[in-house]
């Protein structure tokens, strides 16, 4: 298993947290639904799938006839704005609040009930209507964490038309290629957007992005800072001229199940980023089913709050589309966490009395290294169930967000899934099974998932001594949620996902991974050229051409390297051309600038190193397994296939 470079932890022998017999008696699963599962999965999916409204009942429920494209619920047919809006308000609910919005200037706070949102997506589903926009039609969402962003989503779902948010802290560059890709007719943003106290321009990007647009019609813009935006007459519209005064009165159209319901661009390991698509049924019962019983919500009394940005998929499902389906009210901040002071998670969690928090190991980690004294001053203890959910979780810091956060006693789960799964895949079941730090435990009810070698055979379960064997995490049979193709590429698709084991018949996540000793699963990272930093996933080939752009740049190479604070830390190694002019050292703020400009702040390098040289094959492959050797500071991985093994000193003493 030469490509698997990881080292086992003795975690392996690592003490289980059994859940609590309060928390058992209380909790929405039991092991019944593990059995259930296993008896029949598919009249298990029937089940979840009945949690929601169907306008059109299904009598199938999966045909994988034409794998790997999936359809589940086929002919069923549904509206996912209605399960996650009307209904709700249908059954009385109405005056239950959706969303406590919380902006980032302090006291800039509004409340949403269901009956409120209804209105809302409503007016902006006959605006959009208006603007021509039918069902298939695709609408890039640029914004940040406000209200509308969650309308303005629910609106397209209502319509049939496909949203493909695009995270608000990309490069007008990155949203130019996504819009292009998807040829959206529609771009929805916001004048600005507060960062840190600060209103920044978000509508200059789009202008930017759109500029030699064929598909874009119109930019709808939603007022957020006041401040001063470029208009171009006739193509931007503002959303309070538009949306304000549209009817409230829309009735909900039905869809296949299998209508596609959004886009969302994640890294692959081209520079070019993929297009993942979603359908409606299969997504919403999985999202909706997840949400319920592993967040273990009870919609009348529950404040739940996931930290994600609507950007990322986690957004999508754990902020949009399961807690809406599940009628429970919500936490949405808009801001970063530490600001105005490194108190702010903590004061919301206390002041909107906070029982379900999910985030990401990496902000939990942040606070670690801020101090347990700021968590000490508040009263958290309406917290019951935490969450983590990006990358690997070490144990260090799930015992520090159990002691801190949840008072020694609540449960945690640690939940692993991708964009493409669309939902939670491997996780603990609160009140049901045991977790350890660090692993993320078991498949859920109704998934299955394994780990093998290379030649897809079962690895066994870890014993309490010694170094694991790892292998690659596959995922072995069709999920309701699961991705039903890269938009307009489904060759790429077919390679990406299926080829691996292709013969099996899996899917290959593109993570390695290793068993525990009662056959739980520790997720280990990406093993192919994807880095993790803070939760994001980004190509390593997107840094290198961002890189090799600029005009002093002969060659780059980009790798990951553990980060105590990120999870991984971009490290590139480049050789400048002759003609570059100023001292490395400028280049290097220079080169840094570009990655952020080009991409986004959040793949700016870490380290940049001028090298005279590039370890590489004698097929010309760069050898990025021994950059990383570099980075971390290790000896040298095996050096035979290197054409010149002495590059390496010069690449040493450049660091
Ligand atoms: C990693 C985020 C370990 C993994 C929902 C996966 C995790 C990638 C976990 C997907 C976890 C996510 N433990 N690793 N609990 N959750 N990952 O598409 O490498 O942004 O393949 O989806 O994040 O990232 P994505």
């Amino acid at each position: 298993m030469t490509t698997l470079t990881f080292m086992a932890s003795n975690d392996t022998v690592a003490p289980s947290y059994p859940p609590s017999a309060a928390f058992s008696e209380q909790a929405n699963a039991s092991a019944a639904l593990y059995d259930e599962a296993e008896a029949d999965r598919l009249a298990f999916w029937t089940t979840q799938a009945e949690r929601l409204s169907w306008a059109k009942p299904f009598t199938e429920v999966l045909d994988w006839s034409e794998a790997p494209f999936a359809k589940w619920f086929p002919d069923g047919k549904l509206n996912v704005a209605y399960n996650c809006v009307d209904r709700h308000v249908e059954a009385g609910n109405g005056d239950r609040v959706a969303i406590h919005w919380v902006g980032e200037p302090v006291d800039d706070e509004r409340t949403i009930t269901y009956a409120q949102l209804k209105d809302e997506v409503s007016k902006a589903a006959n605006a959009l209507t208006e603007l021509g926009l039918v069902a298939g039609d695709r609408v890039a969402i640029y914004m940040p964490m406000v209200p509308e962003a969650i309308v303005a989503m629910l609106a397209c779902a209502r319509l049939g038309a496909m949203h493909s948010v695009v995270f608000a802290g990309y490069s007008a560059t990155a949203l130019k290629a996504r819009i292009e890709d998807a040829e959206a007719k529609l771009v929805i943003t916001t004048d600005g957007q507060f960062r840190r106290g600060k209103a920044a321009s978000l509508k200059e990007a789009v202008d930017e992005a759109v500029k030699e647009s064929d598909s874009v019609e119109h930019i709808l813009v939603v007022r957020r800072t006041g401040i001063d935006v470029e208009w171009t007459e006739g193509r931007d519209l503002w959303w309070h001229d538009v949306v304000d005064r549209a009817s409230t009165d829309h009735t909900p159209e039905a869809f296949d199940s299998e209508h596609p319901l959004f886009l969302l661009y994640t890294s692959g390991t081209t520079g070019k980023p993929k297009g993942i698509l979603h359908t409606t049924g299969g997504y919403l019962t999985q999202s909706s089913y997840t949400h319920f019983n592993v967040f273990d919500v009870k919609p009348e009394t529950d404040v739940y709050w996931c930290t994600a940005d609507i950007g990322w998929v986690t957004g999508h499902t754990y902020i949009v589309y399961g807690p809406l389906s599940n009628g429970v009210t919500q936490v949405v901040y808009e801001g970063t966490p530490t600001s105005p002071t490194e108190h702010r998670h903590f004061e919301i969690i206390e002041k909107c009395g906070v029982t379900i928090y999910y985030t990401a190991p990496t902000l939990v980690r942040t606070f670690m290294k801020l101090g347990r004294q700021i968590a000490a001053e508040h009263d958290l203890s309406s917290l019951r169930l935490l969450g983590s959910v990006g990358e690997p979780i070490n144990p260090e810091a799930w015992r520090w967000y159990r002691t801190v956060f949840g008072a020694d006693e609540t449960p945690i789960v640690d939940t692993w899934w991708q964009t493409e799964t669309g939902s939670i895949m491997i996780s603990p079941l609160p009140g049901v099974t045991d977790a350890k730090p660090g692993s993320a435990m078991t498949p859920l009810p109704g998934i299955s998932a394994m780990i093998v070698d290379d030649d897809g055979n079962k690895l066994e379960p870890g014993t309490d001594h010694g170094e694991q064997a790892s292998g690659y995490l596959v995922l072995d049979k069709p999920w309701p949620s699961m991705l039903r193709g890269i938009w307009g590429d489904p060759e790429r698709f077919k390679e990406t996902y299926w080829s691996r084991f292709a013969e099996q018949g899996w899917y290959f996540a593109g993570d390695g991974a290793r068993y525990g000793k009662d056959g739980e699963i520790w997720v280990l990272g990406r093993i192919d050229d994807v880095m993790n930093i803070s939760g994001h996933r980004i190509s390593t080939a997107e840094v290198e051409s961002a890189l090799v752009g600029h005009s002093g740049v002969a060659e780059a190479a980009v790798v990951g390297a553990t980060d105590e604070q990120t999870g991984q830390a971009i490290c590139a190694f480049v050789i400048l051309k002759a003609s570059a002019h100023g001292g490395a050292e400028t280049m290097v703020e220079e080169l840094r600038a570009e990655v952020a400009k080009e991409i986004s702040p959040i793949a700016r390098p870490r380290e940049i190193h001028v090298v005279p040289e590039l370890p590489k094959t004698r097929s010309g492959k760069i050898m990025r397994r021994l950059l990383r050797d570099v980075a971390e500071g290790r000896e040298l991985g095996d050096t035979s296939t290197l054409v010149d093994p002495s590059v390496f000193e010069a690449i040493r003493a450049s660091k």
